[in-house]
């Protein structure tokens, strides 16, 4: 079948401002859009620049919007989007080129969340055991790949940067909900400052767009628990 893309092309090394460009290419409904978006690079225009990696949704590096909706390119069929294809970078990154957002501030707020098992007890000689019912409490966090489809669709985020975002809350919850972990307080007070997990206004936006299926609306309400349970404790006299 012959397809209409449109892909808001950007390279503001060399541009004032972004500009669609429409290419027509050859594809099968059981195409993905990743495979769309290499017809157009191997076949019509070279310098089209997106990232991708495993193309089987594990690394999370081929978030963008497709027909106003943040998703991974390796995880839709043509077959499931009404043509025409609509490709633009997620909204809110600044644009390195094309559809290559610079994942830069993204990062910077998931090292802020200490987003690695803090505890300073002696290991045992084995593993340190959970039970199936405490491993089941971040089962669902588990699953982020950190693509930043979440965070990029947050109106939240969009007005006013500075917020930590709920990919890297979703990632704290990870943390914060293992058993084995003793870093809340070392994690809790970047989560309780004035760009963290309070600028959360429950839009639901990033839930629908996290294409895990994670809840993630729900692990933020449950760090927002976390952090009125810890503060609102009576404070013993000294
Ligand atoms: Fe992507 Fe979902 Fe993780 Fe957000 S929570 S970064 S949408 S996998
Ligand atoms: Fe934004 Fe999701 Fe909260 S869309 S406002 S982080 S529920
Ligand atoms: Fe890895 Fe799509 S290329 S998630």
């Amino acid at each position: 079948m012959r397809l209409d893309v449109k892909i808001l092309r950007f390279n503001p090394e060399a541009e004032a401002r972004p500009q669609w460009r429409a290419y027509t290419v050859e594809a099968q409904p059981t195409d993905r859009v990743l495979d769309v978006l290499h017809e157009v690079k191997w076949r019509h225009d070279g310098s089209l620049a997106f990232r991708r990696s495993c193309a089987h949704g594990i690394c999370g590096s081929d978030a963008m919007m497709i027909n106003g909706r943040n998703r991974l390119a390796c995880k839709v069929l043509v077959r499931d989007l009404k043509p025409p294809i609509v490709v633009e970078p997620m909204r809110g990154f600044p644009v390195v080129k094309d559809l290559v957002v610079s994942m830069e501030g993204f990062f910077e707020k998931y090292r802020k969340i200490k987003p690695y098992l803090i505890n300073d007890e002696p290991p045992p000689e084995t593993e340190r055991l959970q039970s199936p019912a405490d491993r089941e409490q971040f089962e669902d966090t588990s699953k982020c790949i950190l693509c930043g489809a979440c965070t990029t669709s947050c109106p939240s985020f969009w007005a006013n940067s500075a917020y930590l975002g709920p990919a890297a809350i979703v990632q704290a919850h990870r943390f914060l909900m293992d058993s084995r972990d003793h870093g809340a307080a070392q994690r809790l007070p970047a989560l309780n400052e004035a760009s963290g997990v309070w600028r959360c206004r429950t839009i639901f936006n990033c839930t629908e767009a996290c294409p895990r299926g994670i809840n993630v609306t729900k692990a933020i309400g449950d760090v927002k628990k976390l952090l009125v349970n810890l503060f609102s404790r009576p404070r013993r006299n000294p």
